[in-house]
């Protein structure tokens, strides 16, 4: 696909409702199958055609700089533009103006991934040319994202974000196209009541203005991973549709299903059940791996069963009998079970850390 247009995305914020994942890192970097998740946003952008991409960051710009890098990657250039605080989506809007030049634009969320990617989007953008498109899906949770409500004819009529009772149960998939139309939009809106300069609002005043909005329905899943279950269930829906690829080695061990395994990964007298994915240099030992589980880079799972997780890249799981399920252990982490003196629970944990044991 050919295009024109300049991609933003979104990787500030705090990730408040991610910690204590997020607080060693950016939420945008948490992988999903193995990959950080502002990559699949990148990729999709990539996929529309665009060649200029500014990313906005906060309070974690190195480590989303060291991992993103100039764009070299994916033959694009990579502006970044730093942000204050968390003002607000359309604050990183207001204040990416240089980088947009009046020009339209697409907006991605850092946090979001899309199973379908967003090329028909762009395109029903570039033939009707209204001032903004809309992404939107129907979801059994509206009070948690921005909504719409549309006519009968299928015609936005109102905007809400986050709303208790929930006027409709469209919510607004977070990739939206915008014309220079939105600067002044922004201009013209106070921030809510979380302080922020709602991206919602800006199309409510455009709408309110007799601006054109259109709106468009997502094909395919799609995953805000604000939450520590979202990024469970993004695993799960991204490793659905891996290929097998062998790079690494198996010995003793029964293979059953979807598996990826990357270069320099072991597994031994061990059970893995597709999909599942295990990284560079990672070793399965005398353990069972099963459905819908990443494990990262240079992980060791000795010993143990595992199933619906993701294990990042460096952690250790020994000899833990019962099966871990649904769980997300971060880079490092280790979790034992020891056969010496004292028997007993030994916990370093971070704050935020949650752990469930079973009697
Ligand atoms: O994911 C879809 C939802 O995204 C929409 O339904 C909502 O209407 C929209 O407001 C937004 O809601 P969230 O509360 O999920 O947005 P969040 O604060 O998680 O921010 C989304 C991304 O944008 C995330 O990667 C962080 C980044 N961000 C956020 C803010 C507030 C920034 O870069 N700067 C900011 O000021």
């Amino acid at each position: 696909m050919k295009n024109k247009m300049k991609g933003l995305i979104l990787a500030g914020g705090c990730g408040r409702r991610l910690r204590p994942l997020t607080f060693s890192g950016a939420k945008q970097l948490i992988p999903v199958a193995n990959k950080p998740i502002i990559f699949y946003g990148i990729e999709a952008l990539v996929k529309t055609g665009i060649k200029e991409l500014g990313i906005v960051v906060g309070e974690t710009a190195k480590e989303i700089h060291d991992a993103v890098g100039t764009g070299e990657k994916w033959n694009i250039r990579i502006t970044y533009i730093p942000q204050q605080a968390p003002l607000g989506l359309a604050h990183a809007i207001k204040i990416s103006k240089d980088f947009l030049d009046d020009e339209p634009f697409i907006m991605y969320l850092g946090d979001n991934i899309l199973k379908e990617g967003i090329e028909d989007f762009v395109r029903q953008f570039e033939n009707n040319k209204p001032n903004a498109l809309i992404l939107l899906t129907k979801v059994p949770n509206p009070q948690e994202f921005g909504v719409a409500v549309l006519d009968e004819n299928s015609v936005v009529k109102q905007l809400n974000e986050k709303l208790k009772k929930a006027p409709s149960d469209l919510a607004l998939v977070g990739v939206y196209l915008f014309d220079s139309e939105v600067f002044t939009a922004i201009e013209n809106i106070k921030p809510s009541w979380r302080n922020e300069l709602e991206i919602t609002d800006a199309i409510q005043w455009l709408l309110d203005n007799r601006f054109s909005i259109e709106s468009h329905m997502v094909k395919g899943w799609w995953k805000d991973t604000g939450k520590p279950d979202d990024i469970i269930e993004a695993n799960l829906l991204v490793l659905e549709s891996i290929e097998s690829v062998n790079n690494g080695r198996q010995k003793d061990s029964k293979i059953n299903g979807r598996l990826r395994t990357e270069k320099g990964a072991v597994i031994e007298k061990s059970v893995v059940r597709g999909p599942v994915i295990i990284g560079k240099n990672a070793k399965i030992t005398g353990s069972y791996i099963g459905p819908f589980s990443s494990i990262g880079d240079n992980a060791l799972i000795e010993n143990s069963e595992i199933e619906n997780s993701v294990i990042m890249a460096g952690a250790q799981i020994k000899n833990v009998e019962k099966r871990i399920d649904r769980s997300i252990v971060g880079k490092n982490v280790v979790i034992s079970v020891t056969t010496q003196s004292p028997r007993t629970h030994k916990f370093i944990l971070g704050d935020q850390s949650y752990v469930q044991i079973i009697k």
